[in-house]
């Protein structure tokens, strides 16, 4: 990583891309790998709106149980460096693929919600809001203003990705001179596109993971370790290389 400090150091756009890699020291399971999520469930039974319209009951209590387990999780290391990582680049913007809520609760302030946020959801009817822990006590999946069907505010397979979200993290890779490629498979599109977009901007790829994916042949520099343990490496480096570049003056 050393030879490219001076590069990661002096960035003025800097994005970073997480999946569900960067939740699982968190307790949270990731979907694909040997204990990945979708190796016990049918994503197509689940997560999908056929789905939800045919079992609205089965999909609510899902969510329901998935947000019971994100809400005991804690942020990791991986989230506390990113908060950090925020602070130290004039332009930064973090893409997220996890539904967790994990990088609010760290303190990131610039996220960009590519599959939405499993803390939301809104009525198909009326479109009313019920978003929070609020929402879980009253229990129930039906709109007490209008009988419709209430929905998690998230990205089903299938569905389109919200269009601002999309807009913020288009841009903000068209403009990166540094993406972060932390915790995810690169597998699910247009997510996957992104680093792309970083690299045809002239743009470079730093992939953090504990495994070798399909970005890895096109990351520029391609970390093997836990997001925790690399994330916060690196935001120290970058603020000691700052130090001493500044004594030298
Ligand atoms: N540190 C870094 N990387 C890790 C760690 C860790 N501690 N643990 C696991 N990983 C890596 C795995 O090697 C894998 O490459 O995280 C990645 C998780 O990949 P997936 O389970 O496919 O999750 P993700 O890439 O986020 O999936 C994308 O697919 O199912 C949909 O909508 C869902 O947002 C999700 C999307």
């Amino acid at each position: 990583m050393e030879r490219f400090l001076p590069v990661l150091s002096s960035a003025k756009n800097v994005v970073v891309l997480t999946g569900a890699g960067i939740s699982a020291e968190s307790g949270i399971p990731t979907f694909r790998g040997t204990d990945g999520l979708w190796s016990k469930l049918k994503p197509e039974e689940l997560a999908n709106f056929d789905a939800f319209l045919r079992n609205p009951e089965l999909v609510s209590e899902w969510y329901k149980h998935r947000r019971e387990v994100t809400r005991v999780a804690k942020p990791n290391a991986a989230h506390t460096a990113l908060v950090e990582m925020e602070k130290l680049f004039s332009h930064f913007t973090l893409v997220t693929q996890n539904i967790d809520n994990l990088h609010r609760r760290a303190g990131s302030q610039n996220v960009a919600e590519l599959h939405g946020n499993i803390e939301r959801n809104y009525c198909l009817g009326c479109g009313k809001r019920y978003d929070g822990e609020d929402f879980d006590r009253n229990n129930s999946f039906q709109c007490p203003e209008c009988g419709g069907l209430i929905r998690p505010d998230i990205v089903w397979f299938g569905e389109m990705l919200p269009s601002d979200q999309w807009r913020t993290a288009e841009v903000a890779s068209s403009e990166a001179e540094v993406m972060y490629v932390v915790g995810t498979s690169a597998v699910v599109y247009p997510a996957a596109e992104l680093p792309m977009t970083v690299k045809s901007h002239g743009g470079m790829i730093v992939e953090v993971n504990i495994e070798e994916t399909p970005l890895s042949e096109f990351a520029d520099l391609s970390i093997q370790g836990s997001a925790s343990e690399v994330m916060t490496e690196v935001v120290e480096k970058i603020k000691e290389y700052r130090r001493v570049a500044k004594e030298s003056k």
